[in-house]
């Protein structure tokens, strides 16, 4: 069962995050972070940049992997996640490049690349701390709602809940329609899980993943089989939830 806290708005929630991400950094200064992208862990990453400003946190020694790229996407565009993690938090910090990693999604051999990346994790030691947002859908990552997980990372061709979600950063014809994503079984192999939500829009994603079933449609209810989860919420990403069940 994940473990679930809710708070007053998003600034809290992102000052949560940066509490837990700050203390595995110090409890393990080469610690393997999973990273996400979208609007949601923006104001998490502000946070971290402060922290390390002050002095606080040193990134030098950390290793990141992040969960997902689109596909036919120069690393150059302003919507790629490459630029994403650079503009937000890694020219903001002192990581070293060498120790960030995102699936290269202009790869000529896409399957050949998730393994790669399957490999790369592995060999790095697994990720220590996955932070996840989550898909109107349910999805994480780029895990779209399927017939089955996919435990492998894997080129997914996304749907048109999840373009239309994201057409807000592109121009129409600039918009991908693949990306290639973690799968769910180096996300589950975490040793620890931070899965973030703010927002109306996210309500329903987070009380069809905390309160329905186990199943690969709603792709972060799996979450709830992982030994260390925690959801931290905002009062409108929480609004759905059932109390009784909590
Ligand atoms: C994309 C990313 C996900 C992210 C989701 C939600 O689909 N691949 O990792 O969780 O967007 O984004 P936002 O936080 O902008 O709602």
């Amino acid at each position: 069962m994940a473990y679930v806290r809710v708070f007053d708005n998003e600034t809290q929630v992102a000052g949560a995050a940066a509490v837990i991400i700050a203390s595995a950094i110090l409890h393990k200064p080469n610690v393997i972070l999973g990273l996400a992208t979208g609007s949601t862990p923006i104001p998490t990453y502000r946070e971290l940049i402060r922290l390390y400003q002050n002095g606080v946190l040193d990134f030098s020694r950390v290793i990141t992997f992040n969960l997902d790229e689109y596909c036919h996407l120069p690393a150059e565009h302003a919507c790629s996640y490459h630029y994403f993690m650079r503009k937000h938090l890694f020219e903001n910090i002192n990581i070293s490049a060498g120790n960030t990693h995102l699936p290269n999604g202009n790869a000529p051999d896409l399957a050949k690349e998730g393994i790669r990346y399957d490999m790369a994790i592995e060999t790095a030691g697994g990720i220590d701390l996955q932070l996840l947002g989550i898909g109107r859908n349910g999805h994480i990552g780029f895990n779209e709602p399927a017939e089955q997980f996919t435990y492998e990372s894997h080129v997914a061709d996304l749907t048109p809940s999840t373009m239309e979600a994201n057409s807000r950063f592109f121009e129409e014809e600039d918009m991908p329609f693949q990306a290639i994503s973690m799968g769910i079984g180096s996300i589950m192999s975490a040793k620890e899980i931070l899965l973030i939500a703010t927002g109306m829009d996210k309500a329903e994603a987070i009380r069809k993943s905390l309160q329905g079933d186990i199943r690969p449609q709603i792709q972060a209810s799996i979450l709830r089989t992982h030994p260390k989860a925690v959801y931290l919420l905002d009062q409108a990403a929480a609004s759905q939830l059932d109390c009784s069940k909590a």
